[in-house]
């Protein structure tokens, strides 16, 4: 029996009913249609509509529901959520069950749902980003003043500490960190008692159902709150942009562990082997979260197609809504788990990495610099080191290895601080200003990004 079949005289297409259901992927809302169902049933004892005994036995009932089921459950007949909790209650306390939708919607019902879903989905998302950030933290910390070159144009560019490295990745996680939080913020009032479109007709006190979802306020617009899915295309949007995050890191650690790299040792628990080439160890882990980074990228923009053109208030198009908001929460929280078990894991081969950092004239910038603090414009000093390079390359050396009568003859300015003045040591510490990979400034910066992890978490 359908919710709405008594304006009807013709039986639903059979194909078209099956295929309009939304139960087999909304009965993840369960628990927050339970919920949210108790805190309408207490408005509407409040409100006279039913007695404190028919409001008792309700909540009974629902709770009861509760604890009955755990996903998946197959209900050929249930159309949504909203029906299969509604049956399911009239089935355990008969009519009384029947009048727990006095005044209310599955329009309000699924608006409502939808962002209990999303809220609880952006702290579950963010404990794990934490997570991973901490772990991020302490492969940082154990790095200490280890070396490796970074690269720009994928070309080598300067050497870095381990740990800068790492830490640049804490940057984009916590950025990500923040932008689900904002979502989370203005995800947070409730649609409640907004009816079908124009608002409830009964009396409902909407703040106290809000304070009861621990809602901030109730939605200020009934056709707004009804219609509005603002908040999963920012949550979607959100972690899609940290799917990019994920995709890069991934992407990194892929290259580094080829031996044509060298810097990191697979972890065995998170690769596989080839069926067909005995000697393979591949990193599966990381390919799929760059590859799954596809799928949440592929809800955001599902989601902002099905949303763009839609005229107010509810239309059942928003029930596609639900399927990239429940793939996305998902999948990006295992991705992120998956980048944490890895990092936790994976072996940094330190040996190849400083060799790395000590060649390919890395420290190139730092000789020029040397130079200008001699009084020599940037420019030339520009042209002089690179001279120094070629001849450099023309004997098979580095800068540092070139006799000091061979770089006067090109910079007369040259003397013997040049060679301490190359040494990986002090051109990785004389990237000195705030956010460099000078070891006193990576220190702080591990500091204090622990801080803020610190302080993000306590928030909460
Ligand atoms: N299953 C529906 C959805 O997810 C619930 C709301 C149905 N409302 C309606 N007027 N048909 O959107």
């Amino acid at each position: 029996m359908k919710m709405w079949s008594g304006r009807f005289r013709e039986p639903l297409n059979q194909e078209f009913e099956r295929w309009q259901r939304s139960f087999p992927f909304d009965q993840r809302l369960l628990l927050q249609e339970l919920e949210a169902s108790s805190a309408h049933a207490r408005a509407l004892r409040k409100a006279g509509v039913l007695t404190a005994e028919e409001q008792d036995a309700v909540l009974v009932g629902l709770a009861a529901i509760g604890k009955e089921f755990t996903l998946p459950i197959v209900d050929e007949e249930a159309e949504d959520v909203h029906h299969f909790v509604e049956k399911q209650l009239v089935a355990r306390i008969g009519d009384t069950g029947k009048k727990l939708h006095t005044g209310r919607s599955r329009n309000e019902q699924i608006a409502t749902d939808l962002r209990l879903y999303v809220r609880d989905a952006c702290d579950q998302l963010n404990a794990c980003i934490i997570e991973f950030v901490s772990v991020l933290l302490d492969r940082a910390e154990k790095a200490g003043g280890a070396a490796m070159p970074s690269y720009t144009h994928l070309q080598r560019a300067e050497p870095v500490l381990v740990a800068h490295w790492l830490l640049a990745y804490c940057e984009m996680f916590l950025r990500d960190v923040s932008r689900i939080r904002d979502c989370r913020v203005r995800l947070n009032q409730c649609p409640l008692g907004s009816g079908a479109i124009a608002g409830a007709t009964l009396a409902l006190d909407r703040h106290a159902m809000a304070a009861e979802l621990s809602f901030d306020a109730p939605c200020a617009n009934s056709m707004d709150a009804t219609s509005d899915r603002d908040f999963a295309i920012e949550f979607v949007q959100a972690a899609s942009i940290l799917g990019v995050h994920l995709s890069r890191w991934a992407e990194e650690f892929i290259l580094f562990s080829t031996q044509e790299y060298g810097f990191v040792r697979l972890p065995e628990s998170y690769s596989t082997g080839s069926s067909a080439m005995p000697q393979k160890q591949n990193p599966d882990a990381l390919e799929l979260i760059r590859g799954k980074c596809g799928r949440l990228a592929g809800a955001a923009q599902q989601m902002l197609i099905t949303m763009k053109g839609l005229p107010l208030a509810y239309n059942k198009d928003l029930q596609e809504t639900q399927e990239p908001v429940f793939e996305v929460a998902e999948t990006a929280k295992m991705m992120v788990k998956v980048a944490a078990g890895f990092m936790r894991e994976v072996d940094f081969k330190y040996d190849t990495m400083q060799r790395a950092a000590e060649t390919g004239f890395m420290n190139a910038m730092a000789a020029a610099t040397y130079l200008t603090r001699k009084g020599v414009p940037f420019r030339n000093a520009h042209e002089i080191v690179a001279g120094a390079v070629r001849i450099a390359m023309q004997l098979g050396c580095e800068l540092g290895a070139l006799p000091l009568a061979t770089l006067r003859e090109i910079g007369p300015e040259f003397a013997d601080d040049f060679y301490g003045a190359v040494s990986l040591q002090s051109v990785i510490d004389c990237h000195a200003a705030f956010g460099g990979t000078a070891t006193h400034c990576v220190k702080q910066a591990i500091a204090s990004t622990r801080q803020r992890v610190r302080a993000v978490t306590e928030e909460w």
